[in-house]
């Protein structure tokens, strides 16, 4: 395996007389939060391979929570029931109803709950703090999870590029629905996860803003990988 580019800092070395070797820099935290359908995701997981570091998408925990809740028959009105269903390790990952938009609704529900937050958050921390640095991805990652990332992204599209985006995944998946349905759930989701009291999705003070809108995936990716790299360049 090749040496991650940002271990080896040879712009600091030139400069440094007095130093031994390469300074040799910490694994970085990255941070990539945006709302539904935005690419943070297939850009997160861009970045995790370009930087050889671990990812973690923790939208799929709250996706596990509402599939729990879901397949108990568990009212996701009641913040109590909710957080019965927090125990996320009993959760298949590779199951495939944790992609599904009923679950992804349920998941913007629940995810509202403090207690269901507060659940999850030791899974996410921990996962941050591994010593090898990591990449998470989800809504609240720059703002609360991990405040002091290294990078921070806010990857963001319009609503109405979104819908068509989601169709698309939603197509290739053989699922038939209409755009109009979809932009409209899209907007739902926007306005509850935007719209709560705990760790609402926003876009950290110190994130870089990454509208996709006009973008290919490559041109995201390509956008996202120089916007971390300026970022690493100066811890
Ligand atoms: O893929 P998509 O953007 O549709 O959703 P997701 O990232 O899988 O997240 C599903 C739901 O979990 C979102 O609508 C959010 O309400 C919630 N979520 C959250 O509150 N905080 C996170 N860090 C990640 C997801």
């Amino acid at each position: 395996m090749t040496e991650p580019a940002f271990i080896h800092d040879s712009a600091n070395e030139a400069h440094s007389n007095k130093a031994k070797g390469p300074r040799v820099r910490p694994a970085p935290v990255i941070a990539v939060d945006g709302p539904a359908a935005s690419g943070k995701g297939t850009i997160a997981r861009a970045l995790a391979r370009r930087f050889d570091l671990p990812h973690m998408d923790t939208g799929m925990l709250y996706r596990a929570v509402a599939l729990n809740l879901w397949r108990w028959g568990g009212d996701p009105a009641h913040e109590f029931e909710a957080l019965k269903a927090c125990d996320v390790a009993a959760v298949d990952p590779e199951d495939p109803e944790l992609r599904s938009e009923v679950v992804g609704g349920i998941a913007s529900r629940v995810s509202a709950y403090p207690a269901v937050r507060a659940a999850l958050l030791d899974r996410q921390r921990e996962f941050a703090a591994q010593p090898g640095g990591a990449v998470l991805d989800g809504r609240d990652i720059g703002t609360v999870i991990c405040p002091d990332a290294d990078a921070k992204l806010y990857v963001t599209a319009s609503a109405e590029v979104r819908a068509e985006r989601r169709l698309g995944e939603l197509a290739a998946r053989g699922m038939k629905v209409h755009l109009d349905d979809v932009l409209i759930d899209i907007k739902a989701r926007d306005e509850r996860d935007a719209g709560r009291e705990v760790a609402p999705l926003a876009k950290a003070e110190d994130a870089d803003l990454l509208d996709t809108s006009a973008m290919s995936v490559e041109e995201a990716v390509a956008a996202a990988i120089l916007l971390v790299e300026k970022r690493l360049a100066k811890i």
